[in-house]
């Protein structure tokens, strides 16, 4: 019935932030047997494709984002053949693995860096950016991008921690490395790659200072104008390689992390001979609003137009999670009513582990902050170890997780908010998520059918419908805690509809003459 399937446009992809889904030895970290063990669990659930956050080695400056060996796997995390036996369970049941490439710096510690600062002559220095002078270039992670380097009385550039040295990407060897970086994975049987903050690879050669930019942001690297160490042309021409290189094999696919973008700026990187999607962040953002959410759709449909094809995301491991900014207390509402938009609007749906069953951000204390810019910043940015607490499993000790002291505290809700307890309730989360994933399963018109709004989003719901061919979907979305009354015709011979999942129990419905639509319900019908 659906032969047309494509993973990674009509699937659901899965964010597993390794460090915090499931340590299968006892050391309080999360690792790759760890995520083979939840397979299982994984396809229960319904999702198509697995995206791991790095697991490469890493001194763990940046926990994993500071890789000092592209090709291998850290001993924290497992070994290689750990790797290749994830690849193929995951495989086995019909699961995609995405892997994350942070190509646009390596870790202090890697070896290309330990040879490029060791001498001005060494044959790597060109492959960093070494300047006699700094200019007013930033750190995203605070304080200068330029860090003094004693040995050889230069200085690098870093556009995140001075653990995390950019490379040249205009020197032909390291785009010869990088590039042998996809290839390596790629035969190794990876489906698709993210890739981190891909537009900010190339920087402008001259080095010019960037413009001042007015207002009172919290860090200096948002009071520039990213004229110059941003989204450089020379990014392009790169990404056809890239897919040239991805297209030698069958349904591999990229999707690039893009760097403080507009979602013009994001689409402009996407198509046939660029990247598969690039992210757009905009809900991240987005106030608990039917308008809001709106005008953040139509926005990103308009910016991709007819060829682009788009992807949503209400969390990830940067940002406080979609449940912390959306929901009211441990009452799963309004969660279910983000995620039901989520996962039945046109374009690939990205969850993050624990997203799910709605799992909260932990607090943390001053002296608890393991993120680096967390620590720079106290007290008025906390960091990101909010969002990457351990994935809650049970209501045993550390939350099924691990046995010892995990890395990071676990949530304390989770004697109550984890996987077996909703596994286990018809009404929760977890279960609609899973029903939800079925449906799109089941139904094309959820997945690549068009997209149309039914209703000005003004009065706080959401009404649109997914066509394709005959199959047409009407999805109804109360971001309020009113009762509202819609009027959503069908079209002329159709039969009323029938009620493919409520929230609230609703079975029948009458398309053409006005229904009632409960607080915070999620209501999806075949019309
Ligand atoms: C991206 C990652 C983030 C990381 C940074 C530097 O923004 O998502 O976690 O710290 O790049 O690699
Ligand atoms: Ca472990």
């Amino acid at each position: 019935m659906n032969n047309d399937f494509l993973w990674w446009r009509d699937g659901v992809i899965y964010q597993i932030y390794p460090r915090s889904f499931a340590d299968s030895n006892g050391d309080g970290i999360g690792d790759l047997p760890g995520i083979t063990g939840k397979l299982d669990y994984l396809a229960q659930l319904g999702i198509d494709a697995i995206w791991l956050s790095p697991f490469y080695p890493s001194p763990q400056a940046d926990f994993g984002y500071d890789v000092s060996d592209y090709k291998n796997v850290d001993p924290l995390f497992g070994t290689l053949a750990d790797f290749d036996q994830l690849v193929a369970e995951a495989h086995r049941r019909g699961i995609r693995v995405v892997v994350d490439l942070v190509l646009n710096h390596t870790s202090n510690q890697h070896p290309w860096f330990l040879e490029s600062r060791s001498s001005r002559d060494n044959p790597k220095r060109d492959w960093y950016l070494w300047r006699e002078k700094p200019n007013n270039w930033q750190s995203v992670f605070g304080g200068s991008g330029w860090e003094w380097d004693q040995t050889t009385g230069a200085y690098y550039f870093h556009m995140f921690l001075k653990e995390q040295p950019d490379v040249n990407w205009r020197n032909p060897q390291v785009r010869r490395e990088m590039l042998d970086v996809f290839r390596f994975w790629a035969e190794r049987g990876v489906d698709g790659f993210r890739l981190d903050v891909f537009n900010v690879y190339f920087k402008h050669p001259d080095f010019p200072n960037n413009p001042r930019k007015a207002g009172l942001a919290l860090r200096a690297f948002d009071r520039q104008w990213h004229l110059y160490d941003i989204d450089q042309p020379e990014m392009h021409p790169l990404l056809t390689e890239i897919r040239a290189l991805l297209d030698q094999y069958p349904q591999r696919y990229a999707v690039g992390e893009t760097f403080i973008a507009t979602p013009e700026k994001a689409a402009s990187y996407c198509g046939p001979d660029k990247l598969h999607a690039a992210f757009n962040f905009d809900f991240l953002f987005r106030k608990f609003s039917a308008a809001d959410f709106a005008e953040g759709i139509l926005k990103w449909e308009q910016a991709l137009g007819e060829s682009g094809w788009p992807n949503y995301v209400l969390s990830n491991h940067d940002q406080p999670r979609s449940a912390t900014r959306y929901a009211k207390g441990e009452d799963d509402a309004r969660v279910k009513v983000a995620l039901g938009m989520l996962l039945t609007l046109r374009g690939t749906p990205f969850l993050y582990y624990g997203e799910e069953i709605g799992m909260r951000d932990i607090t943390l204390k001053r002296h608890e902050i393991q993120d680096p810019p967390g620590k720079y910043y106290w007290p008025f940015y906390k960091g990101r170890d909010g969002c990457r607490s351990p994935m809650q499993w049970d209501d045993s000790p550390y939350a099924g997780f691990s046995n010892a002291k995990p890395w990071l505290p676990v949530h304390p809700n989770y004697t109550q908010r984890n996987v077996a307890v909703q596994q286990n309730d018809p009404h929760s989360l977890f279960r609609f998520v899973q029903q939800l994933l079925a449906l799109r399963k089941a139904y094309p018109a959820l997945q690549r059918g068009t997209l149309r709004f039914l209703l000005p989003p003004k009065p706080g719901i959401l009404a649109y419908e997914r066509t394709l061919n005959e199959q047409r979907m009407v999805v109804l979305l109360n971001f309020t805690e009113q009762v509202k009354t819609v009027g959503v015709s069908s079209p002329v011979g159709s039969s009323a509809g029938q009620v493919l999942l409520s929230t609230h129990g609703v079975q029948e419905s009458a398309l053409n003459r006005p229904m009632q639509v409960h607080p915070y319900e999620v209501r999806i019908i075949l019309a």
